[in-house]
């Protein structure tokens, strides 16, 4: 199984016979299908690939309030205005329990938001370009969550129980939040020919983006090999983004959009459509804090944060206070 994994990923993994005891014997409950939770003993290596995924995922989900919280006032009727508020709600929801589900590996909020604060943990590539206009916000609830769904629809089955199911509620929600984005997008694509032009100009624009968010292609993916071998990933990159691309395709179709990949065509030999691969060096740029919407991004965050510290302090005291009378009584 493991030569395998590193056939398809490029990074080695250790044989189960390589293994002392105590690892080996967690290395078998994973194999068995055992969930594995907080109290367990767990190697020092997962708890801290778990710890990086599961906080990279809970920003992701709170920096991606801000591409579609910046379009609440502006949505074109009250209806859209209170769906898109609701489903920001449900993204800063979804920080919430993937930060609980981090806890339960002994890391605290505070160190977690000092990480992404401080630009030293990562957030999900796609949240640092644009939305410029209310097509874009199709193009997100589309694309974006679309592509979240196929990556985090397997999550629910990942190996650490408490990831596991904050996945399964977060999954119910994304699957309406991706049918609100194509809503939006039907309603441009059979519109004015102004609109449809407007839906194509945000397919263009996010198509690429959205194929990144898989990360990086197989070969250089640095935590595939190991993150799978303990079940905290249960598919390559490469196999999430064709997947992506297989469901899309049709869905463009039906639209009558265009993908902007003249590349992408249907590959009866290989059973799935045959497309190009992103600018990896653009993503990489991305990631490393280059992209068109990093420092944006990053300010307003810390502004908030900031802008929140006499509210949290106000909790604080409340909570203090009300530990004081109850001590006293
Ligand atoms: N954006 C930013 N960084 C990325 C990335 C992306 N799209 N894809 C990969 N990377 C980073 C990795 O974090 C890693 O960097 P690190 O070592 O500093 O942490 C590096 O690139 C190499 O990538 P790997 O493939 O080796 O990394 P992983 O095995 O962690 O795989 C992943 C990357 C597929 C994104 C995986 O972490 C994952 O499945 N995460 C959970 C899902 C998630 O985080 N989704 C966020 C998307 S959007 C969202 O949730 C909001 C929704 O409402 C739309």
């Amino acid at each position: 199984m493991y030569a395998q994994m590193v056939k398809s990923t490029g990074h080695a993994v250790r044989a189960l016979e390589d293994m002392e005891p105590q690892e080996r014997a967690f290395q078998e409950r994973i194999n068995a299908g055992e969930k594995i939770e907080p109290k367990d003993w767990m190697p020092e290596g997962y708890r801290k690939t778990l710890v990086r995924q599961i906080s990279q995922h809970a920003h992701s989900e709170i920096v991606g309030q801000l591409p579609e919280g910046n379009w609440i006032t502006r949505a074109p009727t009250l209806e859209r205005k209170a769906i898109l508020l609701a489903k920001v709600q449900d993204e800063a929801g979804h920080g919430l329990y993937l930060y609980c589900a981090a806890e339960t590996l002994g890391v605290s909020r505070d160190e977690l938001y000092e990480q992404l604060h401080s630009g030293k943990a990562k957030y999900s590539s796609i949240f640092n370009y644009p939305t410029l206009n209310w097509a874009d916000i199709g193009a997100v609830g589309w694309l974006v969550d679309g592509a979240a769904i196929m990556n985090q629809v397997p999550l629910q089955r990942t190996s650490f129980g408490p990831y596991s199911r904050a996945m399964i509620r977060i999954c119910k929600e994304e699957s309406f939040h991706q049918r609100q984005g194509y809503d939006i997008m039907m309603k441009m694509a059979f519109g004015s020919e102004a609109q449809k032009r407007m839906a194509q100009d945000a397919l263009n624009r996010f198509w690429w983006p959205s194929l990144m968010m898989f990360g990086p292609s197989d070969k250089d993916s640095i935590h595939s090999a190991q993150s799978m071998a303990w079940k905290i990933k249960l598919n390559t990159n490469d196999e999430l983004r064709q997947k992506f691309v297989d469901q899309t395709v049709p869905q463009a179709e039906y639209l009558g959009l265009t993908i902007p990949d003249e590349n992408v065509k249907w590959n009866e030999e290989r059973g799935h459509y045959d497309y190009t691969d992103p600018d990896w060096n653009e993503f990489f740029e991305v990631i490393k804090g280059n992209g068109p919407c990093n420092k944006e991004r990053m300010d307003a965050r810390v502004k908030a944060w900031e802008d929140g510290a006499w509210f949290r302090e106000g909790l604080m005291a409340h909570a203090e206070k009300a530990n004081t009378a109850e001590a006293a009584e």
